[in-house]
């Protein structure tokens, strides 16, 4: 006769014995962190660890989702409306006018006849994912289903599900590399970082040439009758820190794919949505291409909702939505919170006030002005680890390097760049600390930077206060490194 196991009424020995300062499974576990309170404008107040209540200045609006400042009245008053008005129902049976409407808006503030439509998604990574499906089922419509192969860059990264850790490649994915789709399908092509990659009295223009031609070698090599897209983020937020991409770059993406038949995809989650468009729209491209010449698709996310709502989406091109019209028609595929009508409303409302108060217009003209700012680090000599300051509009990276002569990296496990973030943090300045933008073959060597993503409101003050912190912060970590002879 089998025994019965008795159930128990108290947990097991090795559970009670597991201290618990959190009952979330995120990030660290059990390492308590800091928790948002409130926000205002630029200033975020927050509780640490230790139960002090203190305000910081939201330099990087958590992951560069800040648009709209905090606390905007009027978007808080709508969205009280907004769930009034709109009831839930599965979009792809029974649809809502705030998904319409948000999608009418997104394409009139692209350039004439980028894009035909929108799918709204609750998360960047599902959009890429979306664009993963898209893709596929493109070249099933035009009668080429031998075109299965995903082209993406080394050291980027697309978001955190399996198919879009697939897509990117960062010491985000790999972890996982055992259960992400297969190499073979998911081609990877050198990153654009000039920073690191240039050749020693080569132009950025020089670079961009020579990495357009490895692009083309590696088209042939996996025969261009097999390739259905490129993804690329136009500029590369966390994974490389914001290089500025030469027009010529870019423009070569486009002719690649317009030479070999390969669809063009730019992931414009995190860079996109006004964080740094010239002429007050939407899309980074534009800063890039000819207005006549944009993506096939493009994901969009973060700024989209400005932090008030979940909200993301892919757009499609008129050439994608009619090889589906001149297809089957359909898409296959729905999710149950896709297009969804509250989200979309709310994000609407805050695009519309983004672009009536010429708010993009302002993060483009401060953004660049604090770039400007954090850039006199690089030629003042009181500053002896920052090698690099880069970036474009409301988008910026400060890197650094144990030697800004020969670049050389610091140890990793230094982490330099969260001494600087976590200093930044304590003295009142939120910024991201990121690593591992550089690599050798397929292992990260390390890189150390640090990123800033303003709210589109800021002003010449909010950034001069973001520099003056940066600078104390940074003196204070470069004292520690000097005293500890690693500097
Ligand atoms: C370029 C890019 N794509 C996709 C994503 C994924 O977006 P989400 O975190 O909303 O899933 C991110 C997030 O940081 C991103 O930076």
């Amino acid at each position: 006769m089998s025994a019965t196991p008795a159930t128990s009424v108290s947990p097991s020995p090795s559970i009670q014995e597991k201290p618990q300062q959190s009952h979330l499974f995120l990030g660290g576990i059990n390492k308590p962190k800091p928790h948002i309170i409130s926000g205002k404008g630029s200033t975020i107040t927050i509780r640490e660890p230790t139960g002090e209540v203190r305000d910081v200045i939201d330099g990087m609006t958590g992951a560069a989702v800040g648009a709209l400042s905090w606390g905007d009245e009027d978007i808080i008053d709508y969205i009280s409306e907004a769930a009034k008005e709109y009831t839930y129902q599965f979009p792809s049976v029974i649809c809502n006018d705030a998904a319409e409407d948000l999608a009418k808006f997104y394409i009139d503030n692209s350039a004439p006849n980028a894009f035909a439509a929108a799918l709204w998604t609750s998360s960047g990574s599902e959009a890429n994912e979306m664009a993963l499906k898209t893709i596929r089922q493109y070249w099933v419509e035009k009668g080429k289903p031998q075109k299965i192969k995903y082209l993406s860059r080394f050291t980027s990264y697309h978001g955190y599900t399996t198919g879009t850790l697939s897509l990117g490649f960062s010491n985000r994915s790999t972890p996982f590399t055992e259960i992400l789709a297969p190499r073979s399908l998911m081609v990877k092509l050198p990153e654009y970082l000039p920073y690191h990659y240039k050749l020693e009295n080569e132009t950025d223009e020089e670079y961009s040439v020579r990495l357009l031609a490895q692009y083309e070698e590696i088209i042939l090599k996996e025969d261009p009758e097999t390739i259905a897209s490129l993804t690329v983020e136009p500029v590369s937020g966390t994974s490389l820190g914001t290089p500025r991409p030469t027009k010529t770059y870019i423009y070569g993406l486009r002719k690649l794919c317009d030479k070999y038949d390969i669809l063009l995809h730019f992931d414009e989650v995190m860079c996109g949505t006004g964080r740094m468009n010239p002429n007050g729209k939407l899309n980074t491209w534009e800063n890039f291409l000819p207005l006549n010449e944009g993506p096939d698709l493009q994901t969009v996310g973060k700024t989209l909702g400005s932090g008030y709502v979940t909200i993301a989406g892919m757009l499609v091109s008129p050439k994608v939505r009619n090889a589906y019209l001149d297809g089957s028609s359909s898409i296959a595929g729905a999710q149950t919170y896709s297009c969804h009508a509250f989200n979309c409303a709310v994000a609407l409302k805050v695009q519309q006030k983004i672009i009536s108060n010429g708010y993009t217009k302002n993060i483009y003209e401060q953004g660049n002005y604090l770039g400007a700012e954090l850039a006199k680090m690089l030629t003042d000599p009181e500053f002896k680890m920052v090698g690099d300051v880069r970036g474009l509009g409301g988008f910026w990276t400060v890197e650094f390097v144990k030697d800004t002569k020969t670049k050389e990296l610091f140890p990793r496990k230094l982490d330099v760049s969260h001494m600087v973030s976590g200093t930044c943090h304590k003295k009142g300045l939120i910024v991201m600390g990121c690593n591992d933008n550089v690599r050798d073959g397929e292992t990260f060597k390390g890189g150390d930077f640090i990123m800033y993503a303003p709210h589109f409101t800021i002003t010449k003050e909010d950034a001069d206060a973001m520099v003056k912190l940066t600078k104390e912060s940074i003196l204070e970590v470069q004292a520690k490194l000097i005293a500890d002879g690693i500097l």
